[in-house]
């Protein structure tokens, strides 16, 4: 495996690649690499020959910067979990070059990056359209590989991809959790014991809800009164949001279906998670 920082030496990689005939899966992440990225990369593997994971922890995308400095690092791990998964290339931006003194460029999803986790974390989608944006541009991979965790995050990117005419194919891998049905994000360690059992209710809680849906119960208000009851409100746990959603522009509905997505956030013990599960699938599966 090529670990590469230069921009330049990875658009040579790919091109070089491109000429043996080889298509380029993508795999953009923060690094801090845990099972559900590990689950990227292999969907990445079946979708095309090689595989380039990139891991940048992206300052654009934190409306805070505590958070920012607290976002944990995991370098040598990383490398090594990308090394065993047989990635070709794990690319590590260098913070100057990505954005280069004087940087003044946004890349901007209307609506769908102020709504839900926009509303509350204000620039976040600018954010992540506009690295992910860079990163496309760079790699011009032929498919990326996004988790469903992430939710409106995919909606942002499949957009912002379509509108600006970025080749790629987006993949949605379905989401990975822990025995507790937790949903593995890279925040998890720093939940303490306490705030960790609270974090478990939440996936409880959706399920609950997919459960009912499942025999019949179609009121969105039912469903979002199950989940607030397993979720509870405690002086650990603050809930944002809970809605249930159109998958595709992600205004809430008036009576649920099996294509809708229930959505969840809430910050437990001081840090913020979100999860979801689309009503009527075990997972959001691929395109
Ligand atoms: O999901 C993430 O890890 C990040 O938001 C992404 C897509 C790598 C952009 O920084």
């Amino acid at each position: 495996m090529d670990v590469i920082t230069s921009s330049e030496a990875l658009r040579d990689f790919v091109s070089s690649k491109r000429m043996e005939g080889d298509t380029v899966g993508f795999v953009p992440t923060m690094g801090a690499l845990h099972r559900g990225h590990l689950s990227l990369i292999d969907l990445a593997h079946r979708h095309a020959d090689i595989v380039i994971v990139s891991a940048f922890v992206n300052p654009l995308q934190f409306d805070n910067a505590e958070d920012f400095d607290r976002y944990p690092e995991t370098r040598h791990a990383d490398e090594e979990m990308c090394r065993q998964r047989g990635v070709q290339v794990l690319y590590r931006p260098n913070a100057a070059e990505m954005y280069p003194n004087g940087f003044a460029t946004s890349v901007h999803v209307d609506r769908l990056s102020s709504i839900l986790e926009g509303a509350s974390r204000p620039g976040h989608f600018d954010g992540v359209a506009t690295v992910v944006a860079k990163l496309f541009n760079t790699v011009d991979p032929d498919v990326a590989v996004f988790g469903a965790k992430d939710f409106q995050q995919v909606a942002v990117i499949r957009r912002m991809a379509l509108d600006l005419g970025f080749r790629v194919r987006i993949v949605v891998a379905p989401t990975v959790r822990e025995n507790d049905g937790l949903a593995m994000s890279s925040r998890n360690v720093r939940l303490d014991t306490e705030a960790r059992r609270a974090a478990a209710q939440l996936s409880k809680g959706l399920f609950a809800a997919r459960a009912a849906f499942r025999t019949g119960t179609t009121n969105p208000d039912v469903l979002l009164y199950l989940v607030a009851g397993h979720i509870g409100a405690t002086q650990l746990v603050t809930v944002d949001y809970v809605h249930i959603v159109d998958p595709y522009d992600l205004e809430p509905v008036e009576e649920a279906g099996p294509d809708d997505v229930l959505l969840v956030a809430a910050v437990v013990g001081g840090v913020r998670l979100i999860d979801n599960l689309v009503l009527g699938d075990d997972d959001p599966g691929e395109d």
